[in-house]
């Protein structure tokens, strides 16, 4: 069966235990030999775009990217016509996308022909997830996933897609995960990638206090006030959320071994000062490594069932 990874809430403990492992075992196959990968883009990107295509390259195969600006998804033409085209000459498509609506609508399109891989959509990024939960492992457990139940991990901030694929992928390895916003910005229930609908596992919980929310924490995490599409609210969102700003004073209410997660792009000075995004407790480069890890561990994956 075509294997697609649309959000973590959509794959099976089986899948992603697969994932996981695939992203840390050595690159030393051909998996994509002389194989297209189509990666597309309808919004801006530097480590998603550089680790798919690396990652794509390392297991043999060649990328070939679209732009929004060339193929107008659902403008010049209809995603699901995208799809079909896509799907005559690539096995495997990745996309970025406004919507993320559109996975299923290109699914069904293409009679699951083609496996689909979601590199950030309006409410999940789960690429992003497996890199987080990888260089979570390995900094704290010396690789092993199944061993980080009972970790206390925060985000502060604004609850974005990445807080909700961040959060599912967490709580289903046992991670206790609080998500410190504002409650204008805080997790919604419901839709795709809900962290509040993760049977069993680790604990969710909500604060509108960042050092509540901080406290105890093994892992503090935090990510832009503005995503990409919502530049229209950034003198509301940095006059809403500037109690929720990661600097020392707040890391100082962390356990003392905590380190800092972020998903990158950062906003210097407005969700994250430079004394902790340059300070010791930062994993972030180590982070952006394992976006490479990840997009490597998903492709392996989906071309095991192959
Ligand atoms: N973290 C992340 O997805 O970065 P890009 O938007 O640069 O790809
Ligand atoms: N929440 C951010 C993540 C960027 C990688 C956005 O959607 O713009």
């Amino acid at each position: 069966m075509t294997r697609h990874l649309m959000t973590i809430e959509q794959q099976s403990a089986a899948d992603l235990d697969a994932i996981y492992r695939l992203a840390k075992a050595p690159f030393n196959d051909e998996t994509l030999k002389g194989q297209g990968v189509a990666l597309v883009f309808e919004r801006p990107s530097l480590r998603t775009r550089a680790s798919s295509s690396t990652a794509v390259h390392e297991l043999g195969g060649f990328a070939t990217f679209f732009s929004d600006e060339e193929i107008g998804l659902d403008s010049r033409e209809s995603a699901e016509d995208i799809g079909r085209t896509l799907s005559q000459m690539f096995a495997i498509a990745a996309l970025r996308v406004r919507n993320h609506a559109i996975f299923e609508r290109m699914r069904l399109a293409t009679d699951d022909r083609m496996s689909l891989i979601n590199l950030l959509s309006d409410v999940a990024h789960p690429t992003q997830a497996i890199a987080d939960v990888v260089t979570i492992a390995e900094h704290f457990a010396d690789g092993d996933v199944a061993a980080l139940g009972g970790l206390e991990v925060a985000y502060v901030g604004d609850a974005t897609n990445v807080t909700r694929s961040l959060a599912v992928a967490l709580l289903r390895l046992g991670v206790n995960v609080t998500v410190g916003s504002p409650d204008a910005y805080q997790l919604t229930p419901g839709g795709p990638e809900d962290p509040g609908a993760v049977v069993g596992g680790g604990v969710l919980r909500r604060t509108d206090s960042p050092t509540d929310a901080v406290k105890n924490a093994d892992v503090v995490y935090t990510d832009a006030w503005v995503s990409m599409g919502l530049e229209a609210e950034t003198t509301r969102r940095r006059r809403d959320l500037a109690a929720f700003r990661v600097d020392e004073t707040l890391m100082s209410h962390a356990k003392p071994t905590a380190v800092l997660l972020h998903c990158l792009p950062a906003h210097r000075g407005d969700e994250i000062t430079n004394e902790v995004l340059d300070g010791s407790h930062s994993l972030v480069w180590r982070q952006v490594f394992h976006r490479r890890s990840a997009m490597v561990g998903v492709l392996r994956w989906i071309k095991e069932e192959k």
